[in-house]
């Protein structure tokens, strides 16, 4: 294959959306692993929601709206100061590990994320990350008013970069934007955290599960939708290899 672009997934993929965590906790002490999950887990369900109710909201109104459903539903009450700190680590979250040091080493594609976050978001997190000196394009599907995984969406790659789907590389670690990027056309590196083997033994014989472990099942397991990656790489670091 030739690979002209190499174009990221951001939250889950180069960012951890788990790092929210502290915040979570730091307000609601005792909460923050359940927070952190429920939260994540309606981010997305409000996505595809929206999307097949043609309802479009941005997704700083979504992420909000999930963090709402959450407080509420566990019962806690928070002031506003409270919700706009934890809403700002959404704009601060952490990088993966590994993640700055792939893209510089990927230098010489085209190097881009393509995520549902809204276009202010994703800019204030890339500014706040320096990424934005790495990357040629933070691309918002703010544009088409639909969110991954729908097709519509991957089409703004090959108009804002001008390369063909076959002369992309996308990656993503959340399984449902693997298998939308594969039936669209991409080629698609997935960026499989947490191995089934791994998962199978979180899970055996346990009486109790955690809500992370919970959260590792649902949405970070290849779905059963009849599309596979054509790569399966344990973290970003892998990636020049792949490529080389
Ligand atoms: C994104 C979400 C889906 O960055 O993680 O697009």
């Amino acid at each position: 294959m030739t690979i002209k672009a190499v174009v990221f997934d951001a939250y889950g993929t180069l960012y951890d959306v788990q790092s929210v965590a502290a915040v979570t906790d730091d307000a609601f002490p005792g909460y923050g692993e359940i927070i952190t999950q429920i939260w994540r887990l309606k981010q997305l369900e409000y996505t595809w929601l929206r999307s097949l109710m043609q309802r479009y909201e941005d997704f700083s109104v979504i992420t909000r709206e999930s963090l709402t459903y959450t407080l509420m539903v566990l019962g806690l009450k928070p002031d506003a100061g409270i919700f706009d700190r934890i809403m700002d680590k959404y704009v601060h979250l952490d990088l993966y590990p590994d993640a700055r040091e792939a893209l510089v080493a990927l230098k010489g594609y085209k190097l881009a994320i393509l995520s549902n976050g809204s276009t202010d978001m994703l800019n204030a997190l890339v500014r706040n990350t320096a990424l934005d000196k790495i990357l040629d394009a933070t691309i918002s599907i703010d544009s088409k008013k639909i969110f991954k995984p729908s097709p519509e969406a991957y089409t703004l790659i090959e108009s804002n970069l001008g390369v063909k789907p076959s002369e992309v590389l996308f990656v993503s670690s959340n399984p449902f934007d693997v298998c939308g990027a594969k039936a669209f056309g991409l080629n698609v590196a997935w960026i499989e955290r947490v191995t089934t083997d791994a998962m199978a033994l979180e899970c055996r014989k346990s009486d109790l599960i955690r809500p992370l472990t919970m959260f590792k099942a649902i949405r970070m397991q290849m779905d059963q939708l009849g599309f596979e990656p054509d790569h399966r790489v344990a973290g970003l670091s892998g990636l020049p290899k792949l490529l080389a």
